[in-house]
C-alpha cells in the first residue's frame, strides 16, 4: 500500500544536500544528487549512526557512515564496502506541487 507524505520544498534542498525525515518511528534520510532525490533510512544498519552527519558523494552518489566509514548507495541502499552488511531500507520518491514527497507504505 503506497502512503505519500510531503517532506519539504523541492528547492529547500540543494544538490549535494541531505536532510533528515521523522515519520513516527521513522527515520529518514533525504539526499538530492545531480537533481534527483532519494531517500533510505537513516540509521545505519552496522550499529546505530545517524547518516545525516555522514559525507555524501554527489558524484558517486552515496553516503558514507560517520561510525566505521561504510559507504553505502543512494539508490539501492546496498554497501559497498565492510562493516556494514544489510542494505538500507529504500523508500520511493516523487516531486509534486514543488514539494518531495516520499512513499513510507
Ligand atoms: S555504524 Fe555505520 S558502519 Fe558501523
Amino acid at each position: 500500500m503506497e502512503r505519500w507524505v510531503r517532506v519539504c520544498d523541492d528547492k529547500s534542498l540543494g544538490n549535494g544536500e541531505m536532510a533528515e525525515f521523522n515519520h513516527g518511528e521513522k527515520k529518514i534520510l533525504v539526499a538530492k544528487a545531480k537533481g534527483r532525490v532519494y531517500a533510505t533510512d537513516r540509521i545505519c544498519t552496522h550499529a546505530y549512526a545517524d547518516l545525516s552527519t555522514g559525507f555524501m558523494n554527489e558524484d558517486q552518489c552515496t553516503v558514507t557512515c560517520p561510525l566505521h566509514l561504510s559507504v553505502f548507495k543512494l539508490e539501492n541502499g546496498v554497501p559497498q564496502n565492510p562493516p556494514a552488511e544489510a542494505p538500507l531500507k529504500t523508500y520511493k520518491v516523487k516531486i509534486q506541487d514543488a514539494g518531495i514527497y516520499i512513499d513510507i507504505g
